[in-house]
């Protein structure tokens, strides 16, 4: 193994730093990944938000926060009993290729996949607290100088309360000040929080849940440009400086951390505006689903992996048990270095998929039991394998 680990570190170390490779890219697309939801049959055995079927857990309400990796993850540690369900339920393997998978992901994410649940107690207190509850009504109780937030239970998305809130920042700003209400801000988990309160607490509305669409990531590049972003903020190499770069964080996001940042950071974003003379955008609720589309596709949610450590993993998990790897002969899976296709995390969680229904082609004695990954690792593994330079 150790020769072949050095040429690898040498084919990294060709490959550069890591490629700043698209989640998904621009032309993947979340509505497209909830038609691949039904048409593959997850929703035979998935619900999302209750709705669908009871065979494998509800997708919409998984505790612990989620990244992109955390479900590359999960789903490659799941395969072998999913497939197993498959096989007593006579459901045929769904096959997915790059392009389905990249639009799963993108339905997923924006169907709040990632974010985890609130905290209804700590929702109530800060309704109060932060003096909400001044201004608004929610099932009953609060003031009236602003709109009843009960309609919000129907939107369960942070997409939605992002905007609204991006939308009335400015005028709820002016009343906070006459009232002498100092503006809130939000930390951690707040806003999560005050959102699953509002959903407890208000009314249940006979048509039951409507959630905000999922995104488009091209549209959402068109309106980052058309709605002046991008005269401030730079994402995928490109734009103005006054705002800070929304491309490639360091650290991973949630869509309701990315509610909050948008709403802490109004009053800097208006006085910005306002010393550019650029007029403060309205966005639509289906508008803020594509800008989200699109900074998901620069990034902005989720940190990439490590090259150099994904070796070890691929190593440490048994893929090279099976696989060979820069021409090295005698494996019964093919070369990783000659797998094509293989230019998106999408499609390594396409390739990944597949595995759970495939004959193990090794010899009994080289047998080895399916080797869990932890999101970390798959981080490094897709970074890994992105990687290697492939002869075209
Ligand atoms: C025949 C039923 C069945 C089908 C069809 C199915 N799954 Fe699953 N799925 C399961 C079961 C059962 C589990 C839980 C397995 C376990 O506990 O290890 C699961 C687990 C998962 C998980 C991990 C959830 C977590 O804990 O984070 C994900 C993600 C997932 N499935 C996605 C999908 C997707 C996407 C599809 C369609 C391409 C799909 N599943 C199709 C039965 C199914
Ligand atoms: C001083 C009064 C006041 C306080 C305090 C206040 N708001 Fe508002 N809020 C308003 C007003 C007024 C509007 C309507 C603004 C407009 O018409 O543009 C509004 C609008 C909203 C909207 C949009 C509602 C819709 O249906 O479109 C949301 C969401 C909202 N507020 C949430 C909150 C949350 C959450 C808090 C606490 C963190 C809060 N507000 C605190 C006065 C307030
Ligand atoms: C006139 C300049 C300007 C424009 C236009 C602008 N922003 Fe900003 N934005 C800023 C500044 C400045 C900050 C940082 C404020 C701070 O850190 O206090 C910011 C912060 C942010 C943040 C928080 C970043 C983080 O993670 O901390 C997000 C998200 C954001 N902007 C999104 C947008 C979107 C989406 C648009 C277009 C609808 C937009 N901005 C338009 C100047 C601008
Ligand atoms: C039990 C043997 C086995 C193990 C273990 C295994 N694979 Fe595979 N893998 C296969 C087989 C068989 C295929 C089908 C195509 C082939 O022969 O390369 C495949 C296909 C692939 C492909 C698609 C290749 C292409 O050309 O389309 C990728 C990428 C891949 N595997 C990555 C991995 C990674 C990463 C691991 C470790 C987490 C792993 N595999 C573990 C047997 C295995």
């Amino acid at each position: 193994m150790r020769p072949v680990l050095l040429a690898l570190g040498l084919l990294v170390a060709l490959a550069g730093p890591a490629l700043a490779q698209s989640l998904f890219g621009a032309t993947q697309d979340p509505l497209a990944g909830s038609r691949v939801f039904g048409a593959r049959g997850c929703v035979k055995c998935h619900a999302v938000n209750g709705v669908g079927g009871m065979v494998g857990p509800d997708l919409g309400r998984i505790e612990r926060p989620r990244s992109f990796f955390d479900l590359a993850a999960a789903l490659w540690n799941h395969a072998p009993r999913m497939a197993e369900r498959m096989r007593q339920q006579g459901i045929a393997r769904p096959r997915l290729d790059a392009r389905e998978m990249g639009d799963l992901v993108a339905f997923l994410f924006t169907l709040d996949y990632f974010d985890p649940r609130g905290d209804v107690d700590a929702g109530r207190r800060l309704f109060t607290e932060k003096r909400c509850v001044v201004c608004h009504q929610v099932g009953g109780t609060g003031g009236v100088v602003g709109p009843n937030l009960d309609a919000l239970r129907q939107y369960a998305s942070p997409i939605y309360l992002a905007a609204q809130m991006w939308n009335h920042g400015p005028q709820m700003a002016a009343v906070m000040a006459a009232r002498k209400i100092p503006r809130p801000s939000f930390k951690d988990a707040e806003l999560r929080d005050l959102i699953a309160y509002i959903g407890a607490a208000s009314p249940v509305i006979a048509q039951g849940p409507l959630y905000v669409l999922p995104g488009r990531a091209g549209r959402g590049r068109a309106l980052f440009a058309q709605k002046r972003c991008a005269e401030c903020h730079s994402a995928a190499g490109q734009g103005g400086t006054l705002g800070p770069d929304l491309a490639e964080r360091s650290v991973t996001l949630s869509l309701t951390q990315f509610a909050s940042a948008m709403w802490n950071k109004t009053p800097a974003m208006l006085a910005a505006m306002k010393s550019r003379a650029i007029p403060v955008p309205q966005l639509q609720p289906d508008e803020m689903a594509d800008v989200v589309a699109y900074l998901y596709s620069v990034r902005y949610f989720a940190q990439g992996g490590d090259p150099k450590k994904g070796v070890a993993v691929a190593n440490a998990k048994g893929c090279l048990t099976c696989h060979a790897l820069a021409g090295e002969r005698g494996k019964p899976a093919g070369d990783l270095a000659r797998a094509k296709g293989l230019d998106s995390p999408a499609a390594v969680l396409a390739a990944l998929w597949d595995h759970s229904f495939i004959a193990d082609p090794r010899p009994a004695r080289a047998k080895a039991p399916w080797a869990e990954i932890r999101p970390g690792e798959m981080a490094d593994l897709v970074a890994f394998l992105q990687s290697l330079r492939r002869p075209q």
